[in-house]
């Protein structure tokens, strides 16, 4: 017996483990002093009244024998399917329901996407983006090449001729970045993929973020996509389900390699090693959908927005580099003289007792950077930014 040796080629990932003891050591020192998290990645908002209601009544549901419901169809059902559907064409963008999968979360699925793919692909990664993706193809054993994000190109990189890549990771907004891509960066992504066979791997985990209408919330909105994207899609951040699970995938018919439906055979994965995401989570996404929770999941969406507002309007006065906030919950700032990531971490932590996250855990363009998120309570962003003010 033989384990899998790639997992002994894992980088730790100490990022968030490290945040947490250097935070609490700190408070242990100064037991007196507030510390104030603007690093984290969770949402704080409950789940909206509507989501409540609905999964609620699933639960009743499953108590009574006339309505009960017992193992349900992997895919997920169908009434959530078409929801999303619908979801998609108001976005102008035409789906059948059975390019749709309801999934646990985009994590699960960008890892378990994997499985229909050759071990022999090349892989390219943004640098810095989320770590799911490079640890994930590190296991299997992947080739992994990457695309640089900068200062330079405002950390969205574009497509380099020269690379052959056949495997592509996007994610847009990005985390950690929060930057975004406009309709002609993704073209020219689509039309890389298209012209080198190329499957674009799409995680538009933060699509409901997207305030700028002229900006993509779907890679189906550029032409050609349906022929080399899936899209992950999640309902974590969008309507508070980090706890509550639940997202989706979408998986084109037109998407064919090697003259063989990747839809048929990621259904054939999922059937076989999926079990679907219970009932009562599925009426609980289907009522995000809703007309009510719709707008309720805005108003939470726009009270982190005014959180990213503040800060990246704070950063502006203190005429630090920084991208995203405008249409993603995260703010990715350059750290101020030079500082590496971990160094404005300590900076931050005993000057002003405010914790982000370092960008250097998000690749090694991530060093000399910082990201923090809108996902915290108002008075609390408010105070943060005060003492970074008086830290010039
Ligand atoms: C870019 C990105 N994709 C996917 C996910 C995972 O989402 P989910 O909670 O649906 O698994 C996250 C979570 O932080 C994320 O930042």
């Amino acid at each position: 017996m033989n384990i899998n040796q790639h997992y002994l080629e894992l980088q730790d990932s100490y990022l968030f483990s490290l945040v947490t003891k250097k935070v609490n050591a700190y408070k242990e020192k100064n037991p007196s002093k507030e510390v104030i998290r603007l690093g984290i990645g969770d949402v704080t908002l409950p789940l909206v009244p509507a989501v409540v209601e609905a999964m609620q009544k699933a639960v009743a549901e499953q108590g009574e024998k006339s309505t009960f419901k017992g193992y349900g169809e992997e895919q997920g059902y169908e009434f959530l399917r078409q929801t999303i559907c619908q979801y998609y064409s108001e976005k102008k963008v035409s789906l059948s329901d059975t390019e749709v999968f309801i999934s646990d979360g985009a994590k699960s699925d960008i890892g378990n996407i994997l499985d229909i793919f050759d071990i022999d692909n090349t892989v390219l990664i943004p640098d810095p983006v989320y770590p799911v993706y490079v640890d994930t193809n590190v296991m299997a054993g992947r080739k992994i090449i990457y695309a640089n994000g900068t200062v330079e190109n405002n950390f969205s990189p574009l497509p380099d001729e020269n690379i052959k890549a056949d495997i592509i990771y996007l994610c847009s907004p990005n985390n950690p970045t929060g930057a975004v891509y406009n309709k002609e960066q993704l073209e020219s992504w689509v039309s890389y993929a298209l012209k080198h066979d190329a499957v674009i791997l799409f995680d538009s985990a933060y699509e409901t973020f997207i305030q700028d209408e002229s900006l993509p919330t779907s890679i189906y909105q550029i032409e050609g996509a349906e022929k080399c994207a899936i899209e992950f899609c999640s309902l974590s951040k969008t309507a508070g389900f980090t706890g509550t699970r639940c997202g989706y995938t979408i998986v084109p018919h037109a998407l064919i390699r090697n003259n063989t439906s990747l839809n048929k055979l990621w259904l054939r994965r999922q059937t076989t090693k999926f079990n679907g995401v219970p009932y009562i989570v599925q009426k609980g996404a289907e009522a995000v959908f809703s007309n009510d929770g719709l707008q309720q999941i805005k108003e939470n969406i726009a009270y982190y927005m005014e959180n990213a507002k503040l800060i990246s309007g704070t950063l502006k006065e203190l005429n630090i580099w920084h991208v995203g906030g405008e249409n993603s919950p995260y703010i990715w700032l350059k750290c101020p003289n030079d500082m590496t990531s971990w160094d404005y971490f300590d900076y931050l932590l005993e000057n002003a007792q405010v914790v982000g996250t370092p960008g250097s855990g998000f690749g090694s363009n991530g060093e000399g950077f910082f990201r923090l998120s809108a996902f915290g309570e108002r008075k609390n962003v408010i105070e943060a930014m005060e003492r970074l003010r008086k830290l010039k």
